[in-house]
Formats: C-alpha cells, structure tokens, sequence
C-alpha cells in the first residue's frame, strides 16, 4: 500500500516502482534521516503541535529503529521509494497512529536535503582527517629528505636542483589547499532546510531555528524555495573532491615515472606493488596508477551534478534524487584512494643516489653559473647569453659544467674566478636559494614545522 493510496486508483507497477526508488543508494542516509526526525519531533512538541507523550515515543522509537538497523536485526524494505519513507513505515508500525505525526509541517523535500547536508558536513570531516595523515606522511619523509637533492624540472626537462623535501612539500600545499576549501565548504553545507516543507514553508507554528540550532547547523534556511532546490552545496563538494583527485593524480604519475628504470627515483615495497603475469621481472605500480585512473569517475561525478541540476526549474524536481549515487561514488573512491596511498608512501624506498646522479646531469646548475656572473656586475640577459655559450662547449667536450677548468671558464668570461665551484656545487646551489619558499633545507624545514604545527 502506498502512501499516498487516497488520490491514487491504482497500485504502482513494479517496474516503475523500483525504478523511482532510490532506498538502494539512500539508505545509507539512515542515520542522518534519524537525526533530523528527533530534532524535528523535539520542534513539534517544543512548540506544543505533539504532546510530551507523543514525542516520547516517537523519539524512543526512533531510536529503537537505528539501534535496530545498525543491529542488523531490522533489514531495509527495497520495495520502499526510499529510506525516508521507509523509516516512517515501521515507525508508524511501531507505533501506530502517533508515528503518522512525525511528518506534521515536513516534506520529504527538507528532509532529503537535510540529511545529505549532515552526511556531507560528517564526510567532509572525514576526508579531511585523511588529507591530515597524508600531509603528516608529506612532512615525514620530508623532514628525511631535507637534503636529498633531486632535479627540479619544467617540460619535464631537468631544470634546477631541489630537494626531495621540497618537492613533496609541494603536494602538501596543495592539500592544505583542499582541506582549507573543504572547510570553507562546510559553511555553506551547515545551513538547516528543516521548516522548509515542500517548498513554501507551512502554517503550523514551527521553529526552524531549533532545529537549526539541535542539528548543530549555523541557521535556518534563508528561503524556503532556495531551501528544498539548493544542491550548490553538493555540486561543490564534488568539486573539492575533484581538486583532490587531481592533485592525487598529478602525485601518482610521478610515482609512476619515479619507479620506472628511466628514473628509478623510488622503489615501492612490495606489499603495495604488482608482478606481471607473464614477465617474471615486472615490478609494476599498479596502486598509484589506479588513483591516476579513478580520478576520471571523480570529475565524471561531478560534471553529472551540473548537468543534472543545469536548467532544472524551481523547486524540487524528481530529477535531483541523481544527486545522491554520484556523490556516493565519489566519496568512496577519494576515501580508498587516500587510504591506499598513504601506507604505500610510508613504505617507500627513497633512491637518493640516483636523485643526486640525476640532478649531476642536465646542466641544472646553469642558472648558478649566470647567476654568479650577475653577482660580479654583469647584466643579467649578458650573464645568461655568456652562460649558453659555456654550456653548449660542454655539451659538445661531453663534461659537466663543475668539469671545467679555470682556465676554460675565464676563457667566456675574466669575471670567473676559481670560487666558481662553490658556487655551482649542487649542494651550495640549494643551500642559496633562500628566498622564502625556496629549497634552502633550513627553509624547507621550518616549512615542514608549520604544516605540522597546522595540522595538529
Ligand atoms: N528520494 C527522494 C530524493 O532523494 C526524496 C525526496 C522525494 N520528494 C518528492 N517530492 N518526491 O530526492
């Protein structure tokens, strides 16, 4: 028997049925359906629309039921359209015609809306205290590597020595990033769309305020329409979860190259690699590849949720149950995603000799050398002309510009001197470069202290 069986002739078909339900994928929400019941039953009889006898046994029957679903003893009806009404169902099973109350002045439209922004508010706590651990395996090893020198590229050509420290205290400005959007999110997410009914709001003498306030949201929705047609909010959730993945992705491709024989940069620990099924040698990076790929889901998700809600006219359309599934799926993949990445991280093996042997090739120290120049008074553009002209000797003598002689830099320029060398030993060239946010591992480090410090 459905719900609304007084306006309508007939039972709905099957098919239909189970194609506009959507407790498969809601149910999930249960908690926060709970949630949002006993403040609003604790609303209705704070303002005297129940009776102090009809709130307490909805609010203990209520209870009992997510006792009971969390027991495992009470199994979702899949024949129900969704977690809302199916709740409803057995409380009014349970207790009769007092459990039909529940849903004086409400809608399944304030109440849908509710229990996301719960659920989102709660994940996006979750995904946050993870971006922590992997910020906090960032600092780690970076505190390690502080001295690690590695080459800096841009093209994907050597460029300048860094650190490895420096390097991977790149990723973690970018998650401090995410979890600063994350955060930022939540305000918008904490708004309460209970009172909101249907979409005009509703007669009775209700508080939306207190249930505001119960839920532990900032207010009450600002406009009842705006209340039960907003998933803003889950469009920028899906957002922040679309950023994450691809800083996870960008992150994950240079794993991938690092552990190639092309960089052999890194070695992965065995418990988070694969072989190959028929290439006995392979070694393969199977974990930060799959991050790499899930990230299309993630985006996919995401532009779902602008095209679902694109054009759709005000308030509630049937449409916006979509909402929940692409979400869903996005969440669960950034959370393994994280989870699998973190410990593969903390097992790695950092090659830091084949960093350093890397960085002695490719002329990274160039810049140094037209930098020295400029330092003895030559203009810039004249250092950096002289220093191309150094270079392309060298590549043609096959040496490394530290493999020339005095003589053969005095012949480019009298300005060089023997100090040159010191200037241009890798080291020294990354111990130089203190301008703040640079790879001086002094820097680098204090660095490292502050995120750990915001992190806490
Ligand atoms: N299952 C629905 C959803 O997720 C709940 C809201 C239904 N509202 C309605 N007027 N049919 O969107």
């Amino acid at each position: 028997m459905a719900m609304w069986d007084g306006r309508f002739k007939k039972v709905i078909d099957e098919r239909t049925n189970d194609f506009n339900s959507s407790i498969k994928i809601d149910k999930r929400l249960y908690k926060y359906d709970i949630m949002g019941s006993l403040a609003h039953a604790k609303m209705l009889y704070e303002q005297k629309i129940i009776s102090h006898d009809d709130f307490n046994l909805i609010d203990k029957n209520l209870k009992d039921i997510y006792a009971d679903i969390n027991s495992g003893s009470l199994k979702f009806d899949l024949k129900s359209e969704d977690v809302h009404m199916f709740i409803e169902k057995e409380l009014t099973d349970r207790c009769g015609d007092v459990g039909k109350k529940l849903h004086t002045a409400r809608s399944r439209n304030d109440q849908v809306t509710t229990d996301f922004r719960l659920y989102l508010r709660d994940e996006s706590k979750n995904i946050i205290s993870l971006l922590k651990d992997l910020i906090k395996t960032f600092c780690d090893i970076s505190l390690d590597s502080l001295d690690t020198i590695m080459p800096g590229y841009t093209h994907l050509q050597r460029a300048q020595p860094i650190t490895f420290a420096h390097h991977l205290m790149a990723y973690s400005e970018m998650f401090l990033g995410d979890i600063d959007r994350l955060n930022d999110s939540i305000k918008r997410i904490n708004v309460s769309p209970l009172g909101c009914c249907t979409l005009a709001g509703t007669s009775h003498n209700i508080d939306g305020f207190f249930t505001s306030h119960e839920l532990g949201f900032d207010r009450p929705c600002n406009n009842s329409l705006d209340g039960v047609s907003d998933r803003d909010y889950v469009i920028e959730f899906n957002s922040n979860l679309s950023i994450i993945m691809v800083h996870l992705s960008r992150l994950c491709e240079e794993l991938v190259m690092w552990c190639s024989w092309e960089f052999k940069f890194i070695e992965l620990d065995d418990a988070f690699s694969t072989g190959s099924s028929i290439m006995p040698q392979k070694k393969n990076p199977d974990i930060p590849e799959l991050i790499r790929g899930k990230s299309g889901r993630i985006f996919s998700n995401l532009f779902a949720m602008l095209t679902v809600m694109n054009g759709l006219p005000l308030s509630y359309n049937k449409d916006m149950q979509e909402d929940k599934e692409h979400t869903f799926d996005s969440i669960d993949n950034t959370i393994v995603c994280l989870q699998a990445l973190i410990p593969m991280l903390k097992t790695m093996t950092i090659l830091k000799d084949n960093m350093l042997n890397a960085s002695k090739k490719g002329f990274l120290n160039a810049t140094d050398v037209a930098d020295y120049l400029c330092r003895k008074g030559l203009p810039f553009r004249d250092a950096y002309k002289i220093t191309g002209k150094i270079v392309a000797y060298s590549i043609d003598n096959d040496k490394c510009l530290d493999e020339l002689s005095v003589d053969e830099f005095k012949s480019f320029s009298n300005l060089f001197d023997s100090d040159i060398y010191k200037y241009i030993d890798l080291f020294e060239c990354v111990k130089n470069r203190k301008s703040y946010g640079g790879p001086n591992p002094d820097l680098v480090k204090k660095h490292i202290l502050n995120v750990l410090d915001i992190i806490k």
